[in-house]
């Protein structure tokens, strides 16, 4: 499971339902706009969490590092650092072993979504120009993907974790490519400018979300 809601019945009975062990509770950032389902799914699961090996969560989790490959059956994922949104943002690429050797679809998190990229401005940290000159580099290791692979970001239009979201729910790299206004810009200063221009305020709950996320309260 990545990225849970707070409501975790819905995927315990998913699983039930599929006769499906969940074994990892994977985390692509510490969340703000939401408090995570992701530790309760772990205890009523016996799964465990999984992170970045850079969060600083204050309780036990299972750091994932760049390059770090999972096997779950036949399904393998790829774990790629992708920080820009957080320091600690990770990328899932997924292949099915049951269809080909190569990553069918990307889970971006909130690096890279439908029509736009995450904000740079939500982990707490005050630096946000840093952080949008890395997520610059992110994205563009994204689009060293091949056209044809999906892009199934954390979020779609009316979250507030990126500007300019589309309404639909998943892409592709190729029509990113092409369509997405961000990857557009070539080169890193201009990405950093847009990155950080027009950002509306961080909502006011976000903060306390990030420190129950952190196991901080
Ligand atoms: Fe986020």
């Amino acid at each position: 499971m990545v990225d849970p809601q707070p409501q975790i019945e819905p995927y315990l009975e998913a699983a039930a339902q599929k006769e499906l062990r969940i074994s990892h509770v994977i985390e692509t950032h510490v969340q703000a706009d939401h408090v995570s389902g992701a530790r309760r799914l772990a205890e009523a699961t016996g799964a465990v969490v999984c992170l970045h090996e850079s969060a600083g969560a204050r309780y036990p989790f299972e750091p994932l590092r760049d390059g770090q490959v999972l096997t779950l059956g036949n399904v393998v994922l790829t774990v790629w650092h992708t920080p820009g949104h957080t320091p600690e943002g990770i990328s899932l690429l997924v292949t099915d072993r049951t269809r080909g050797d190569a990553p069918w679809f990307v889970l971006t998190g909130d690096t890279l979504f439908s029509g736009a990229v995450g904000r740079p401005d939500l982990s707490g940290e005050g630096t946000e120009a840093r952080l949008a000159a890395q997520l610059f580099e992110s994205v563009q290791r994204l689009l060293s993907l091949p056209d044809h692979v999906e892009v199934y970001p954390a979020h779609f239009s009316g979250a507030p974790c990126g500007k300019g979201l589309s309404g639909k729910p998943m892409s592709t790299i190729g029509f990113e490519r092409r369509f997405n206004a961000a990857l557009r810009i070539p080169d890193q200063e201009a990405f950093v400018r847009f990155a950080v221009d027009g950002l509306p305020p961080e909502p006011p709950t976000f903060a306390a979300n990030r420190r129950q996320n952190l196991g901080e309260a």
